[in-house]
Protein backbone atom coordinates (compact mmCIF):
# COMPACT_ATOMS: atom_id res chain seq x y z
CA UNK A 1 0.00 0.00 0.00
CA UNK A 2 1.13 3.47 -0.73
CA UNK A 3 1.28 5.57 2.23
CA UNK A 4 1.84 9.33 2.48
CA UNK A 5 3.87 11.03 5.13
CA UNK A 6 2.52 14.00 6.89
CA UNK A 7 5.28 15.79 5.52
CA UNK A 8 4.63 14.80 1.85
CA UNK A 9 0.94 15.56 2.49
CA UNK A 10 1.32 18.96 4.59
CA UNK A 11 3.45 19.93 1.14
CA UNK A 12 0.91 19.00 -1.23
CA UNK A 13 -1.55 20.74 1.00
CA UNK A 14 0.86 23.79 1.04
CA UNK A 15 1.44 24.05 -2.81
CA UNK A 16 -2.71 23.76 -3.49
CA UNK A 17 -3.19 26.56 -1.31
CA UNK A 18 -0.45 28.15 -2.90
CA UNK A 19 -1.76 27.74 -6.57
CA UNK A 20 -5.16 28.70 -5.27
CA UNK A 21 -4.35 31.90 -3.96
CA UNK A 22 -2.04 32.43 -6.94
CA UNK A 23 -5.46 32.21 -9.00
CA UNK A 24 -7.81 34.29 -7.10
CA UNK A 25 -4.95 37.06 -7.16
CA UNK A 26 -3.66 36.56 -10.34
CA UNK A 27 -6.27 35.92 -12.55
CA UNK A 28 -8.14 39.32 -12.34
CA UNK A 29 -4.86 41.11 -12.52
CA UNK A 30 -4.15 39.41 -15.58
CA UNK A 31 -7.29 40.16 -17.27
CA UNK A 32 -7.04 43.64 -16.32
CA UNK A 33 -3.80 44.34 -18.00
CA UNK A 34 -5.06 42.23 -21.03
CA UNK A 35 -8.67 43.32 -21.42
CA UNK A 36 -7.37 46.40 -23.31
CA UNK A 37 -6.32 44.34 -26.22
CA UNK A 38 -9.58 42.80 -26.53
CA UNK A 39 -11.68 45.27 -26.39
CA UNK A 40 -13.13 47.54 -29.38
CA UNK A 41 -14.85 51.12 -29.20
CA UNK A 42 -18.33 51.43 -30.29
CA UNK A 43 -18.10 53.17 -33.64
CA UNK A 44 -21.58 54.49 -33.10
CA UNK A 45 -22.38 58.29 -33.55
CA UNK A 46 -23.93 59.94 -30.64
CA UNK A 47 -26.36 63.33 -30.97
CA UNK A 48 -24.54 66.19 -29.09
CA UNK A 49 -27.08 69.30 -29.66
CA UNK A 50 -29.25 70.23 -32.65
CA UNK A 51 -27.55 72.66 -35.21
CA UNK A 52 -29.09 75.60 -33.84
CA UNK A 53 -27.10 75.19 -30.50
CA UNK A 54 -23.88 75.77 -32.24
CA UNK A 55 -24.31 79.44 -34.56
CA UNK A 56 -21.69 79.91 -37.13
CA UNK A 57 -18.39 81.30 -36.25
CA UNK A 58 -18.84 80.26 -32.69
CA UNK A 59 -17.02 77.37 -30.55
CA UNK A 60 -19.29 75.61 -27.72
CA UNK A 61 -18.75 73.05 -25.42
CA UNK A 62 -20.70 69.81 -25.16
CA UNK A 63 -20.60 67.09 -22.69
CA UNK A 64 -20.75 63.48 -23.62
CA UNK A 65 -20.15 60.17 -22.00
CA UNK A 66 -16.54 58.49 -24.00
CA UNK A 67 -17.36 54.97 -24.76
CA UNK A 68 -15.66 53.06 -21.81
CA UNK A 69 -16.28 49.56 -21.82
CA UNK A 70 -15.14 49.20 -17.98
CA UNK A 71 -17.84 49.23 -15.77
CA UNK A 72 -16.01 50.45 -13.20
CA UNK A 73 -15.29 53.34 -15.47
CA UNK A 74 -17.80 56.02 -13.99
CA UNK A 75 -17.06 59.77 -13.81
CA UNK A 76 -13.82 59.16 -15.90
CA UNK A 77 -15.72 58.57 -18.66
CA UNK A 78 -17.47 61.90 -18.32
CA UNK A 79 -15.90 64.29 -20.93
CA UNK A 80 -16.07 67.10 -23.27
CA UNK A 81 -15.78 68.26 -26.17
CA UNK A 82 -15.49 71.54 -27.93
CA UNK A 83 -17.43 72.07 -30.99
CA UNK A 84 -16.54 75.04 -33.84
CA UNK A 85 -19.35 75.18 -36.80
CA UNK A 86 -17.11 77.24 -39.06
CA UNK A 87 -19.45 77.39 -42.21
CA UNK A 88 -23.60 77.27 -42.56
CA UNK A 89 -23.49 73.58 -44.41
CA UNK A 90 -21.15 71.01 -45.87
CA UNK A 91 -18.46 69.10 -45.17
CA UNK A 92 -16.44 71.58 -43.82
CA UNK A 93 -19.58 72.84 -41.66
CA UNK A 94 -18.09 71.33 -37.72
CA UNK A 95 -14.89 70.85 -36.77
CA UNK A 96 -15.05 68.67 -33.43
CA UNK A 97 -11.98 68.78 -30.90
CA UNK A 98 -11.42 66.52 -27.53
CA UNK A 99 -11.45 68.47 -24.87
CA UNK A 100 -7.97 67.18 -23.66
CA UNK A 101 -4.74 68.95 -24.26
CA UNK A 102 -2.45 66.89 -26.34
CA UNK A 103 0.45 67.74 -23.94
CA UNK A 104 -0.53 65.83 -20.97
CA UNK A 105 -4.41 65.94 -21.51
CA UNK A 106 -5.47 68.77 -19.17
CA UNK A 107 -8.78 70.38 -20.60
CA UNK A 108 -8.46 73.35 -22.67
CA UNK A 109 -10.73 76.78 -22.54
CA UNK A 110 -12.01 78.46 -25.26
CA UNK A 111 -11.21 81.96 -25.32
CA UNK A 112 -13.69 83.59 -27.45
CA UNK A 113 -12.29 86.98 -27.74
CA UNK A 114 -9.12 85.70 -28.72
CA UNK A 115 -9.94 83.05 -30.44
CA UNK A 116 -7.58 80.47 -29.54
CA UNK A 117 -8.13 77.72 -27.06
CA UNK A 118 -5.70 77.90 -23.26
CA UNK A 119 -4.26 75.21 -21.72
CA UNK A 120 -4.30 76.29 -17.76
CA UNK A 121 -1.41 72.86 -17.46
CA UNK A 122 1.57 73.99 -18.71
CA UNK A 123 0.51 77.26 -20.37
CA UNK A 124 -0.77 75.54 -24.24
CA UNK A 125 -2.16 77.64 -27.11
CA UNK A 126 -4.19 76.35 -29.71
CA UNK A 127 -5.73 78.45 -32.67
CA UNK A 128 -9.16 77.98 -32.97
CA UNK A 129 -8.56 75.38 -36.07
CA UNK A 130 -6.90 73.39 -32.89
CA UNK A 131 -3.47 73.82 -34.39
CA UNK A 132 -0.66 74.68 -31.74
CA UNK A 133 0.18 78.05 -31.18
CA UNK A 134 2.20 78.26 -28.80
CA UNK A 135 3.52 75.87 -25.42
CA UNK A 136 4.53 72.48 -24.57
CA UNK A 137 1.64 70.78 -27.35
CA UNK A 138 3.64 68.72 -29.61
CA UNK A 139 0.74 68.40 -32.14
CA UNK A 140 -2.55 70.07 -32.99
CA UNK A 141 -6.06 69.30 -30.84
CA UNK A 142 -7.20 65.80 -31.15
CA UNK A 143 -10.54 65.80 -33.54
CA UNK A 144 -13.37 63.72 -33.69
CA UNK A 145 -15.37 62.60 -36.97
CA UNK A 146 -18.82 64.20 -36.89
CA UNK A 147 -22.18 64.42 -39.20
CA UNK A 148 -25.38 65.62 -39.18
CA UNK A 149 -28.68 63.56 -39.22
CA UNK A 150 -31.96 65.98 -39.49
CA UNK A 151 -31.36 68.50 -36.90
CA UNK A 152 -28.88 67.28 -34.79
CA UNK A 153 -24.97 66.90 -35.15
CA UNK A 154 -23.72 63.82 -33.98
CA UNK A 155 -19.93 63.20 -32.96
CA UNK A 156 -18.27 59.78 -33.61
CA UNK A 157 -17.14 57.70 -30.41
CA UNK A 158 -13.50 57.49 -30.41
CA UNK A 159 -11.60 56.22 -27.21
CA UNK A 160 -9.68 59.07 -24.73
CA UNK A 161 -6.65 60.82 -27.11
CA UNK A 162 -3.41 59.91 -26.09
CA UNK A 163 -0.07 61.48 -27.48
CA UNK A 164 0.57 58.36 -29.61
CA UNK A 165 -2.31 58.91 -31.62
CA UNK A 166 -2.78 60.13 -35.01
S1 LIG B 1 -1.20 69.63 -20.42
FE1 LIG B 1 -1.62 71.29 -21.71
S2 LIG B 1 0.25 72.33 -21.88
FE2 LIG B 1 0.67 70.64 -20.60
Amino acid sequence: MNEITRRAFLSRVSLGLTAAIAGIVGVPIVGYLLAPLFQKTPDVPVPVGKLSEFPLGQTRLVKVRDPSPLAWAGQAADTALWVRRRQESGPQMFQVFNVNCTHLGCPVNWQADAKIFLCPCHGGVFYEDGTVAGGPPPRPLFERGWEVSGDQLLVRQQPLPTVKQG
